[in-house]
């Protein structure tokens, strides 16, 4: 076999800080303890079964902001749990970090919701807390509950949204990279000095939307900037992604359109002088294992059977910005432009010609973990299957679950053994930062990354 086709895939565990992350419906079985989110030991048990399959990184959603576009309440949500009630992703970290030694930790923060100053310190805090194993997922939002509820009377326009991370991005970098030297903390006991203040210096940012002229409050973590990732796909959210991402997480219901995602980013880094090699490309991808495949069509269509149709479409309507409450649910969906998550309505419609969705089609796709696809069968018959999808021009998987922690537990038992065997899945962890892990190179952005750009010598 070539070599470029046995290397190494990716994953992450793709999870959320709420009872329902994206198998609305299935949370009310006995072997789903989700409804556990609030207790750490349900974390710090999944962040180790984690580390011991070898994934790279469990990736936290996050929204602050409910959904109510379907039927234009968030009664839906509210009652299925669908995203709603939501607890904050970035307070699990420590906790699950102090339980591992190696496993990532992305966490998704939205422009909207702290100012650059202050978030900037709560990633370098993360940064030093884990010992360089922090990413950011960065996000725009999409909700308009979300810009009322932050005072604002509308979510700003969707390309603006991207204008405003281009400019909130630019902002951290410069109190992560800038601000501090390299050699600024001294920690010299004997003769009492912490660190030089020549080597300590203000950002002074007065830009669009935010104005900075302070130093950052914290001294230089192990990877400074986190490792970047982002989940846009429209023509703005790629070109953004082609400036920013060191990860980008796609949907596709097919592999070749995940990877022609995947293609489209790296070709725009091309045009910006990065080397489309600084991305990593994840799908998002369901699982459904089980001892034969008969054992894994029941479970799935046990679970399919439990969808709740209300709890699938809140999100949906969500994601998309479309109100499908007056839909037939055999009616047909078709691409409309909205402020919201673009992609979403795309990848049902325009991305695949081939196949006209429904609503009904939607939420039996999105009802099991979500609005990637599924595959369901033997740990062998998964393996070929994540195989394909690597060969179509994705790096890795950004896997959801059906039920928590048992989609989690038969990948690591079932498919993890197969995939290593196979040379296919890390056996063990590199040592070093998150970034480390992922590039076998440097704890810090590479030099052809805007944020590299922000170091201003000394
Ligand atoms: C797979 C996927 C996962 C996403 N996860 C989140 C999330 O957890 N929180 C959030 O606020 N936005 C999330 N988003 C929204 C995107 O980050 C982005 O802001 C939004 O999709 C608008 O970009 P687009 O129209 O370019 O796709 C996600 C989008 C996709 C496609």
């Amino acid at each position: 076999m070539p070599s470029k086709q046995r290397k190494r895939i990716y994953f992450n565990a793709f999870n959320m800080n709420c009872v329902v992350h994206q198998s609305p419906g299935l949370w009310v079985r006995d072997d789903d303890h989700m409804v556990d989110y609030k207790n750490l030991e349900h974390w710090t048990g999944l962040a180790r079964l984690l580390e011991k399959g070898c994934f790279d990184a469990i990736f936290l959603a996050d929204v602050v902001g409910t959904y109510d576009v379907y039927g234009g309440n968030r009664n839906a949500a509210v009652a299925t749990a669908a995203q709603i009630p939501v607890n904050d992703p970035m307070l699990l970290i420590p906790a699950m970090a102090a339980a591992t030694r190696h496993i990532g930790f992305g966490f998704t923060s939205s422009i909207m919701q702290y100012h650059p100053f202050t978030f900037a310190r709560l990633v370098s805090t993360l940064d030093h807390l884990t010992r360089g194993r922090v990413a950011w997922n960065i996000v725009t939002s999409y909700l308009e509950s979300t810009a009322r509820s932050y005072g604002l009377k509308g979510l700003p326009e969707h390309d603006e949204r991207y204008a405003m991370a281009d400019e909130y991005c630019g902002v951290c970098y410069r109190l992560w990279e800038d601000s501090w030297a390299d050699d600024a903390v001294l920690c010299d006991r004997k003769r009492g000095i912490y660190a030089d203040p020549a080597k300590v210096r203000d950002i002074d940012h007065r830009g669009r939307y935010y104005t900075v002229q302070g130093c950052h409050l914290a001294e230089p973590s192990p990877q400074r900037t986190p490792v970047l990732f982002q989940a846009g796909a429209s023509p703005r959210g790629t070109d953004f992604a082609a400036a920013h991402a060191e990860c980008v997480f796609v949907i596709g219901s097919k592999p070749q359109i995940a990877g022609q995602y995947v293609a489209d980013i790296r070709e725009k880094m091309r045009a910006r002088g990065r080397d489309p090699a600084d991305v990593l490309g994840f799908a998002y991808m369901k699982v459904i294992a089980g001892g034969t495949e008969a054992e894994a069509r029941a479970k799935y269509n046990e679970y399919f059977e439990q969808i709740s149709y209300d709890g699938a479409l809140a999100l949906m309507c969500g994601w998309s910005g479309l109100d499908l409450s007056g839909y037939d649910p055999d009616q047909p969906v078709e691409y409309v432009d909205t402020n919201a998550i673009r992609t979403m309505l795309h990848s049902f419609s325009s991305a695949d010609p081939s196949r006209r969705w429904t609503v009904r089609d939607i939420v039996r796709y999105v009802g099991i973990g979500g609005a990637g696809p599924v595959l369901v069968g033997t740990p062998e018959q998964i393996a070929d299957q994540l195989e394909d999808w690597v060969a179509a021009g994705v790096d890795g998987f950004n896997l959801a679950y059906s039920t928590m922690p048992g989609s989690f537990e038969d990948f690591v038992e079932g498919v993890v053994p197969v995939l290593q065997k196979r040379g296919r899945m890390q056996s063990g962890y590199a040592e070093g930062s998150l970034r480390e892990k992922l590039f076998s190179r440097d704890a810090h952005v590479q030099p052809s990354h805007p944020a590299a750009a922000c170091r201003r010598p000394w």
